[in-house]
């Protein structure tokens, strides 16, 4: 039996940090609010000749070391975003060449859920014995879509990238992954343009980034306890006996707590850095994990439950032996 386990990670955070206070000069918010409402400190905001394919690089090429292995082992490249460099090619050929590997790249999108649909798609590729060693990034340049009129939606997001290494191995690593959509509730959060729809606002530069916050933090409450819980259950852990991590996206502190306690999960089992990047989207997980293992917080061998809710909607939760 081939399992996929991830070997190595990494994570890029742009230079340039915008704090709460610095907000306060761009729009009609405060400190106060942004911490109280959502637990979010400062973000990170990429360089106008950063692109999402740089961080990407930058995160990919760490996670590649930290595995122990070269940029020639990888065997295929999946990018998620939803902010990518250009309409096509996809952001992940771009980052392929940045690299020098020489592999199939491919993007997905689900928005905030992308990592964990990039994890599926991943794991299943290793377990079928396609590929030995597969590259998965979650990179996001939010700050180029957010209408910085706007203090409802502006004050949430940041820009960077995290990457992991999943390798091939005789025991489990990823046990299971779950993978969700509703496109019912697709005005709920995104951005109402595209190719087909609406191109011509890419000129127009009148359309951005919306979101319904309210009936999105409803569904997302909802949605992360149910899976966390169902994905240990299926693999035959009893939630409340079973010693484990969270590593949910970080997209609100209120959201994180109210998940917790739902699932009567301690707080300190929660991997919290929505305060130091805020929602960074696809890169949310990748960039939570990283930490926690940089910092030993979480160890090798460690169980951990990763999962995220965004726009589509789309949700998804894995559970993986670290
Ligand atoms: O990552 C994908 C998934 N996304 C999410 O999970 C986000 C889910 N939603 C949320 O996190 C929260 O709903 C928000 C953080 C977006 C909003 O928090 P809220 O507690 O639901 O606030 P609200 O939208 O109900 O607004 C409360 C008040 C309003 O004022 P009034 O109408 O009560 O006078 C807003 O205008 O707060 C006001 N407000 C602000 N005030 C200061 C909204 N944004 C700001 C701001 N600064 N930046």
């Amino acid at each position: 039996m081939i399992y996929s386990k991830i070997s190595g990670t990494g994570a890029y955070l742009p230079e340039k940090i915008l704090t709460n206070a610095d907000l306060e000069k761009i729009v009609n918010t405060n400190d106060q609010w942004v911490r109280e409402r959502t637990g979010i400190e400062q973000r990170h905001i990429s360089a106008d000749d950063e692109l999402c394919s740089d961080l990407g690089s930058k995160a990919a090429q760490q996670a590649i070391d930290n595995a122990g292995i070269s940029v020639a082992d990888i065997e295929l490249i999946v990018v998620a975003t939803s902010t990518p460099d250009r309409m096509f090619p996809s952001t992940a050929c771009i980052i392929q060449s940045k690299l020098g590997a020489k592999c199939p790249a491919f993007d997905i999108t689900a928005a905030c859920s992308g990592f964990v649909y990039a994890l599926s798609i991943a794991d299943n590729y290793v377990r079928a014995g396609v590929a030995k060693n597969v590259l998965i990034i979650g990179a996001e340049t939010y700050s180029r879509i957010l209408n910085w009129k706007d203090r409802n939606t502006c004050v949430l997001f940041g820009d960077g990238a995290g990457a992991v290494v999943l390798k091939a191995s005789d025991e489990p690593g990823v046990m299971s992954v779950n993978i969700g959509a509703d496109g019912d509730h697709q005005d709920l959060l995104g951005i109402p343009w595209g190719v087909s729809q609406g191109y011509d606002a890419l000129t127009e530069g009148s359309k951005w980034f919306d979101m319904k916050g309210n009936e999105v933090f409803k569904h997302a409450v909802k949605t992360m306890s149910a899976i966390a819980l169902e994905v240990l259950q299926e693999n035959g852990f009893d939630p409340h006996a079973t010693d484990y991590w969270l590593i949910p996206h970080q997209a609100n502190i209120r959201i994180l707590k109210s998940t917790a306690k739902k699932m009567k999960l301690d707080q300190s089992k929660v991997i919290v850095s929505v305060d130091k990047h805020a929602n960074t989207s696809a890169a949310s997980i990748p960039l939570a994990m990283h930490g926690a293992l940089e910092t030993g917080k979480i160890k090798s061998g460690d169980l951990a439950v990763l999962e995220a809710f965004g726009g589509g909607l789309t949700w998804g939760a894995a559970l993986v032996r670290l």
